[in-house]
């Protein structure tokens, strides 16, 4: 899709789908909808006001309602669309509104389109811009890569239309929702690649590539290097499978050089290829899924794409430790004791839990590369979608002041993750007889935390954030504005939680 933003009044623009914003103005709870245009331009409302006041459109959030033919404008379609109550309006409606518009051209076969800016008091103008730009570019996406009879139905050109002048500040918002959306959309192709496609050596060989592609130092190790760092947890996950597995490393360097003792931010992802449980085996039942059990990796190797194009000034590194679960004669064993890199021996109970085993010497040799600040983000656990459902996704950290960072990026991005507890009281369900830990308590109660409990003997007192993000990162069904699949999560906030590390 190409992206312009352009000075101009959208009764002139000729085009064949012209998309204007509304919302409902009504004040009282009570009072029939209001639906009330955001732009200001006579012509516009001479063409869509009798169906404002005829019921047939409400302004409800995402709901459209197109006219054909328009008198008195250059557009040959004018299509409505809501973004819901005036006094609830953020940007983040006008991103998910944006993606209604792209998705409603799509299967219309319209190939071109343009939106414009609305004006409202609520919608700053550079992050309105930038919200359009990241929905749109995000709903261009669906999951049917690999069939025959696949229709490309994306986007050649979006225009977006703004009455005011394109400042500097607006071109660089635009940019950087494109860059934002483009990011999280390769991370998308990834976690949708089967198993059988997306081994580790080719996450591995993708990595590459788009660390090429933006200019990002990059390094993909193989076992032997595994064995030599003496990652035990990591070497026993992949064990069982034929697949070779992949540590691989990306490093961000600003372009003027931070002082010395400035922050350096170390990124780490889950990447099983593809979970099958191992030992501990899955029930067969949407094990299929388990395909995506790399999107933590995504997440991050993706976030290094953005910030490679955002460039802030701050040190990053990424650590992605990729292999596969599986059970052969060669798999680890409940019962098993293992030695992670960091020297902590690790009693086996279930081959199902091995993503905090891989991130457990991913968060550690991130530290010996230098990380001061941690993330992780991994689809680690069940129980974080019984603890939060499909909505928010879980956040566990070890420090205030890093959270914070996390919780004022959200703000931005519109993401929503939850809070939830990693204190030492529920450090003694990870307690073992003969070894320092379980990597699984065999107890349903707070399965989650227990996960993180494990995460934090990793980090020791580096600030250290951990994302689960096991329930939001695939969509059963899709959104008016998203389709079905990998959804992407996360990638935005932690580009703007490094941001905001930037001197
Ligand atoms: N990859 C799974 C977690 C998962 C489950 C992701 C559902 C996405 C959807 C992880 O490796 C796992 O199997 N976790 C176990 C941990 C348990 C054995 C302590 C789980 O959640 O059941
Ligand atoms: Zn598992
Ligand atoms: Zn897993």
């Amino acid at each position: 899709m190409t992206t312009t933003l352009l000075h101009q009044s959208p009764a002139d623009f000729a085009t064949p789908l012209l998309v204007i914003f509304a919302a409902d103005t009504a004040t009282t709870k009570d009072s029939p909808a209001t639906p009330t245009l955001l732009n200001s331009s006579a012509a516009i409302e001479t063409a869509a006001t009798p169906w404002l006041t005829s019921a047939d459109f409400k302004a409800a959030l995402g709901e459209t309602f197109l006219l054909p033919a328009p008198a008195g404008i250059q557009a040959q379609r004018l299509l409505l669309i809501g973004l819901g109550k005036a006094d609830k309006l953020t940007p983040h409606e006008l991103r998910k509104a944006a993606g209604v518009a792209i998705r409603f051209a799509r299967p219309r076969t319209l190939r071109t389109l343009a939106i414009t800016l609305p004006e409202h008091r609520a919608l700053p103008a550079a992050a309105s811009i930038r919200a359009i730009a990241e929905g749109a570019i995000l709903a261009d996406f669906d999951i049917d890569f690999y069939r025959a009879d696949r229709k490309d139905l994306s986007i050649q050109s979006l225009t977006v239309l703004s009455a005011s002048p394109i400042t500097e500040a607006l071109q660089t918002a635009f940019n950087e929702g494109v860059i934002l959306a483009e990011s999280q959309n390769f991370a998308r192709t990834l976690i949708n690649e089967p198993g059988n496609i997306l081994t580790p050596t080719e996450l591995g060989k993708r990595t590459a590539a788009m660390a090429k592609d933006f200019g990002l130092q990059c390094e993909v190790h193989g076992i032997d290097k595994i064995l030599e760092l003496k990652m035990g947890a990591f070497a026993s996950v992949t064990q069982g499978s034929p697949q070779p597995p992949a540590l691989i490393v990306l490093r961000y360097e600003p372009p003027t050089p931070p002082s010395a003792n400035s922050p350096i931010l170390g990124l780490v992802g889950k990447g099983i290829t593809f979970d099958t449980g191992g030992i501990s085996i899955k029930p067969a039942a949407d094990m299929d899924k388990m395909k995506y059990d790399m999107a933590g990796a995504a997440s991050m190797i993706a976030t290094m794409r953005a910030i490679a194009q955002l460039k802030p000034n701050v040190r990053v590194l990424c650590v992605v430790c990729s292999c596969e679960n599986m059970p052969d004669g060669h798999a680890f064993k409940p019962g098993d004791v293992v030695t992670a890199m960091s020297g902590k021996t690790i009693e086996i109970m279930n081959t199902d839990a091995e993503g905090r085993l891989v991130l457990a010497d991913g968060l550690h040799y991130a530290q010996t590369l230098g990380a001061t600040h941690l993330i992780n983000a991994a689809t680690l656990t069940g129980a974080i979608g019984t603890a939060l459902g499909q909505i928010n996704a879980g956040l566990f950290s070890n420090n205030d002041e890093t959270t914070k960072h996390f919780f004022d990026a959200l703000t931005i991005t519109g993401e929503k993750f939850w809070r939830m507890p990693a204190t030492d009281d529920y450090r003694d369900q990870i307690k073992s007889q003969i070894a320092d830990i379980l990597n699984s308590t065999g107890s349903r109660y707070g399965g989650a935390t227990t996960a993180a409990m494990f995460l934090k003997e990793f980090v020791g007192d580096t600030p250290w954030i951990h994302l689960d993000i096991a329930s939001t990162t695939w969509l059963d069904d899709p959104k008016p504005w998203q389709s079905k699949g990998p959804s992407g999560v996360a990638i935005r906030t932690i580009t703007e939680w490094v941001r905001s590390y930037a001197s």
